[in-house]
């Protein structure tokens, strides 16, 4: 252990002296002259009196460093049979050019502007042409429906909106701009401008009041020679909103600020990727998530790395030698993913034969987040690639791993099931209800001592009052993470689940309880619950269980697949919300709880005892039989 241990201690030793190092990698337009206010914000601040630019630091740093040939993008489209490089020096080209767009358009440091796009290079000059200028995005990812999205822009109120005329999904392709006509349509805020990059494969209508062609604007910057250079900005202001689950309908945003974000991420990619500047790097999440934000774009851009942008999935495009594909053609050092991918793989290819076909020796270690990663998936993909297999534990809140094997301060043992031990900046402790720390190897709160490190949220967007309220309330000087687990007596830990209502569906978080307030708006429905059952792919898929208003007499099949239909429309398709099932009760204990816990271990077919304080024990037979009739 000993090159983590001694990282570790040293930053415990002295976490100013350790962040203070950690920031002489990053460009400064002034300096830190202070590592931390611990009055200001809501739990401190980190960096407080720095300046600095996020994109000058993952672009402009590197082309001023004679890197402008070397490939900042490799973009590999498998869905639309395209494969393109962008170098360091072109992605300027673009960024600046975009930025210079965006100020015409009336864009300043502060405003917001939300990026609904696909998996396409221009994406990534949006969120960099955004940094450039000081303007904050907000990325959307295109699988959430228009009511999704019209709640992000009502909370946001970007001035502009940056989009594509169509995703591409196997099969289909997905119109982004009457999604997104819908939702502005749907939304308070007003939205002064829309630019629209329109694909080849389909042309978005244009409204002609409103919207703009990306290509004209930007081309016509380029022509007249405009470039916007990089604004001089707080390292405390704010670099993005990202919007993630909570547990009700509306979302959280989740507020980045630019400082301690890239030191933080720069620092990760030797730490703990093993990454070099130069070398390929892939991570295969969407930008829309904030793998996507942390490790497709903003990391190994600032690292000097060249980032793989795929626009594919792990299977069926063309098959489950895509990942091997990839790897070999673009020599990926490190590469990372969620675990349902790899399940994903496994099961349309057991054995890896498609493997032979590949030279994948580039690879020298498989990251794995999102969800929880499970041994036999962990175990296989060892087997099969050879190589360490990562799991890392973080959240959208954090930005980065919470905990991790570092590879580059050297690798640890691993322990199938554990994402290992806590990085520098996380004291991470287990506690009971009354905040008192459980003995070694017991379940419990998982929660990190304040403050949080460089790159964790300050605060959600215009709430800081939610901030406290959701996180570090409950257990004060602490923040919750809102997953339970264990510490084992080598300091490894095992994240066991969710402590809230969050589900992880194919790595995707979703909120049951957004969608049981979207199946109680069916008119039929009395009451509802929406639970996450065991899924051999995605890890969880979301169940609902449905009681009719008295005197509904229409066919109960008909009415589960209206409602199936409706979180489709109002959360998007990747609720992955397929089953619905209508019973008579639902079980409640007598004080009108409902069982939720009992529930999922009978849809998951574990054992279950009924609970002493259940109202009537025959209910659960009931959803059995429910169960059992639809094979679930
Ligand atoms: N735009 C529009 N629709 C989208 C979308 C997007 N960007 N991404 C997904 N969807 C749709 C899918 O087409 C699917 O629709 P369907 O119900 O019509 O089939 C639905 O949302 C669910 O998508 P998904 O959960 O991705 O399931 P899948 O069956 O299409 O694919 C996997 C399963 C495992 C291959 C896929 O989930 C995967 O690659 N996961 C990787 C995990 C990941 O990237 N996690 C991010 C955090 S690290
Ligand atoms: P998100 O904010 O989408 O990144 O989701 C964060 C949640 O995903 C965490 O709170 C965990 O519940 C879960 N999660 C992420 N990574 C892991 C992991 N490596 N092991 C177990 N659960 C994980």
């Amino acid at each position: 252990m000993s090159g983590y241990r001694q990282t570790y201690d040293q930053w415990r030793a002295d976490p100013q002296a350790f962040w203070a190092q950690a920031a002489r990698e990053i460009s400064w337009i002034k300096a830190p002259e202070r590592i931390f206010d611990p009055e200001a914000g809501v739990y401190g601040r980190w960096f407080p009196d720095a300046r600095v630019n996020a994109c000058y630091n993952a672009v402009d740093r590197h082309v001023e460093a004679g890197l402008g040939d070397l490939p900042a993008i490799y973009y590999d489209s498998p869905v639309t049979a395209t494969k393109r490089t962008i170098t360091y020096g072109a992605l300027l080209d673009e960024t600046a050019a975009l930025a210079a767009v965006l100020q015409d358009l009336g864009v300043v440091a502060g405003d917001r502007v939300l990026i609904y796009m696909p998996m396409i290079p221009e994406a990534v000059v949006a969120m960099l042409a955004c940094a450039r200028i000081g303007a904050i995005h907000s990325v959307v990812f295109g699988g959430f429906a228009a009511k999704e999205l019209a709640t992000r822009i009502d909370d946001a109120e970007p001035k502009v909106i940056l989009t594509a005329s169509c995703g591409i999904e196997p099969g289909r392709i997905v119109e982004y701009k009457p999604l997104l006509d819908l939702a502005i349509g749907l939304s308070k805020a007003k939205t002064q401008s829309v630019v629209v990059f329109q694909r080849p494969q389909i042309a978005a209508r244009i409204n002609p009041e409103r919207d703009h062609d990306w290509k004209t604007l930007v081309e016509a910057a380029k022509a007249a020679g405009k470039r916007a250079p990089c604004a001089d900005l707080a390292a405390t202001d704010p670099l993005y909103i990202l919007y993630t689950s909570g547990t009700t309908g509306v979302p959280k945003g989740v507020v980045r600020d630019i400082g301690g974000y890239i030191v933080a991420l720069k620092w990760t990619m030797s730490a703990i990727y093993d990454v070099k500047p130069g070398e390929a790097y892939w991570s295969a999440s969407d930008i829309g998530w904030v793998v996507g934000h942390s490790y497709i774009v903003y990391a190994p851009l600032l690292h000097g790395c060249t980032t793989v942008l795929y626009e594919g999935k792990p299977i069926g495009t063309p098959d489950a030698g895509a990942f091997w594909r990839v790897i070999e053609e673009y020599k990926v050092r490190a590469f990372f993913t969620a675990p349902t991918a790899f399940r994903a793989v496994r099961k349309e290819d057991p054995q890896a034969a498609l493997l032979a076909k590949y030279d994948i020796s580039s690879m020298h270690t498989l990251f794995l987040a999102g969800e929880r990663a499970d041994p036999d998936t962990v175990e296989w993909a060892e087997k099969v690639l050879g190589v360490p297999v990562v799991d890392h534990w973080w959240q959208t809140e954090t930005g980065w791993a919470i905990a991790a094997n570092p590879v580059g301060l050297g690798l640890l043992p691993i322990k199938p099931g554990s994402p290992t031990v806590p990085m520098p900046g996380y004291a991470v402790e287990i506690v009971d209800e009354a905040c008192h720390p459980v003995p070694v190897g017991q379940m419990g709160s998982i929660v990190v001592k304040l403050p949080l490190p460089p790159g964790c949220l300050p605060t959600l967007y215009r709430q800081d009052e939610r901030m406290r309220e959701s996180y570090l309330k409950e257990f004060p000087g602490y923040y919750k993470t809102a997953d339970a687990g264990t510490i084992d007596a080598d300091g490894y830990l095992t994240i066991l689940g969710r402590t809230d209502d969050i589900i992880n569906v194919a790595g995707h978080r979703l909120s049951t309880g957004g969608m049981e307030e979207v199946v109680a708006s069916h008119p039929d429905v009395a009451e509802c619950a929406v639970l996450g059952i065991k899924d051999d792919i995605k890890g969880e898929q979301p169940c609902g269980f449905i009681v009719l208003k008295a005197g509904v007499t229409r066919p109960a099949a008909e009415i589960e697949r209206e409602v199936v239909k409706l979180v489709r429309d109002k959360i998007g398709p990747v609720a992955a919300f397929k089953v619905a099932l209508v019973v008579a009760r639902l079980p409640k204990t007598r004080s009108g709880k409902i069982l939720r816990g009992t529930m999922k271990k009978i849809a998951d077919h574990d054992s279950w005892a009924t609970p002493a304080t259940i109202e009537d024990p025959k209910v659960l037979d009931e959803i059995k039989e429910a169960l059992e009739a639809r094979a679930v």
